[in-house]
């Protein structure tokens, strides 16, 4: 999978590259990079962003500063953009990141990332070069970059050869496995401590008996979105 990442803060996401199971995803051969808003913007000083018409606080994000850096970046008009990979505006008012988009979006070849900054975007940038628009909570954060790290975090770690073991996504919180439900808990070593003992089931070696307790718990914890 190639995930690029439209921001004004490319540096962000040095960090993020270098946590482990990032890292793995990328020496497996995916790929993330950065695309910087301000080296390809056509306006001078830098400038990326503007007042909103109509007034009230804050700026907003350039429509011509986003088509200039994605037409510089594909070679293409950012209104084709869209047909050939999915390319996705951080907003709080779009489509709320869960498992199931997050599964939908690991089996996507390219994913670009669009990092909307102060006020956010221009609302043409969403209507005409994004195909879709996620957000990760009803919050407003200053930025979309932490929301695109999240996006990026949650995709990645689905990828083959990113975490050392495959059935760890395979089972776990909101998984299809576990019914959509959140995950059971874990225990480890001590088996005992300060009084608190592991659940005996765990500790019997009883497979079959190990797996039922560990559905029921899950069951209990949590109801799915569909209840
Ligand atoms: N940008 C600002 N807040 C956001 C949110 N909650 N989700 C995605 N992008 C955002």
């Amino acid at each position: 999978m190639r995930l690029d990442v439209v921001t004004l803060f490319p540096d962000w996401f040095d960090w993020f590259g270098s946590q482990r199971h990032v890292a793995n995803a990328l020496a497996a051969g995916h790929e993330l990079r950065t695309l910087d808003l301000r080296e390809h913007t056509p306006l001078s000083g830098g400038q990326v962003d503007d007042t909103p018409f109509g007034g009230g606080a804050g700026m907003v994000l350039r429509v011509d500063v986003m088509d200039a850096a994605l037409r510089a970046h594909y070679g293409v008009d950012p209104v084709e953009l869209r047909r050939e990979r999915r390319v996705i505006a951080l907003t709080p008012g779009g489509r709320l990141l869960d498992d199931r988009l997050v599964d939908e979006l690991a089996q996507e070849p390219d994913i670009t990332l669009l990092c909307g900054r102060y006020e956010g975007f221009d609302e043409r940038i969403v209507e005409h070069f994004a195909s879709d628009a996620v957000s990760i909570g009803e919050y407003v954060l200053a930025g979309g970059e932490l929301a695109a790290m999240v996006v990026c975090d949650a995709v990645m770690r689905k990828l083959p050869g990113a975490l050392g073991h495959s059935d760890s996504v395979r089972e776990e919180s909101f998984s299809a496995a576990l019914e959509g439900r959140p995950e059971y808990p874990h225990y480890t070593r001590p088996a005992e401590f300060r009084g608190w003992r592991v659940p005996d089931v765990l500790l019997s070696g009883h497979h079959e008996q190990i797996r039922a307790w560990r559905l029921q718990r899950s069951r209990e914890r949590g109801a799915t979105g569909d209840e």
